[in-house]
């Protein structure tokens, strides 16, 4: 059965050909606030829903890996009272999963530094990931306190301590320890990132992951991003050749 059959007017896409798995860099949620002359935190409050309206459709169409960039580690220097207000989302988040996800098939999963966090968010963290780790859904990502960049520091520190103290040998180390040793490790690479708001970076996500990856860069500011967006953007996907470096 073809995705999207109730979109007349919507190229259809089979299930062969969706992408396994989606990184999104949920950007311009600050710009959807200045617009409308809210506070910024406002545009993190908008963008949370559609994080919930786009994670939740993503499981619903069959994608078995989500990815999203919800804060980065260069995100700190941001004022304490946007990087607080975005605490407060996450938290605000985590207690709704806990509380309403109970009998949810999607897979919680942190990637990111969250040693940063406050006793209370780490114990969140944590409790999600034990209470969704048995689940046989999507994989949904949240990368928090997340760069590709300290991604790739603390996989070479933990393979250098392993080649230190004999476990490995330098002849060891291949890609795919380098894959396994990072915080996406078991999961496929992106094969579709989504970049809203017109910006053409790649802001340190997913760097080792993304090599392959097609890029999608939409107009709309995070928080007008919509499920149709979505479906847009993967139809592109579908239509893209992908060579892997080959002819
Ligand atoms: C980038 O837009 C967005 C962020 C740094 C925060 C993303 C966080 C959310 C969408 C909150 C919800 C997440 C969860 C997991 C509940 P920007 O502020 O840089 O926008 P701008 O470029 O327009 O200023």
């Amino acid at each position: 059965m073809a995705l999207f059959s109730k979109k007349k007017d919507k190229e259809q896409v089979l299930p062969q050909n969706l992408p396994a798995h989606i990184g999104i860099i949920m950007d311009g949620n600050g710009r959807w606030a200045k617009k409308r002359a809210l506070p910024r935190s406002m545009g993190h409050s908008a963008g949370a829903q559609t994080f919930r309206k786009i994670a939740r459709y993503c499981s619903d169409i069959g994608i078995r890996h989500l990815t999203v960039y919800a804060f980065s580690t260069e995100n700190w220097r941001r004022p304490q009272e946007e990087v607080d207000a975005l605490m407060k989302l996450f938290e605000e988040y985590l207690n709704e999963a806990l509380r309403d996800f109970k009998d949810d098939t999607i897979v919680v999963k942190f990637l990111g530094d969250r040693t940063a966090f406050s006793p209370k968010l780490q114990a969140l963290i944590n409790e999600n990931e034990e209470e969704s780790k048995d689940r046989e859904g999507m994989v949904l990502n949240i990368a928090m306190n997340y760069g590709g960049r300290d991604e790739l520091v603390t996989a070479t520190k933990k393979i250098a301590e392993k080649v230190k103290n004999g476990e490995l040998s330098v002849d060891d180390i291949n890609a795919e320890l380098i894959s396994d040793s990072i915080y996406t490790a078991g999961q496929p690479d992106p094969d579709l990132i989504i970049r809203p708001s017109g910006e053409f970076r790649i802001s340190n996500f997913l760097l080792w992951q993304s090599a392959y990856a097609e890029y999608y860069i939409s107009d709309k500011l995070w928080p007008d991003f919509t499920t149709d967006d979505l479906d847009e953007a993967i139809a592109e996907f579908s239509t893209r050749n992908r060579r892997y470096g080959g002819v």
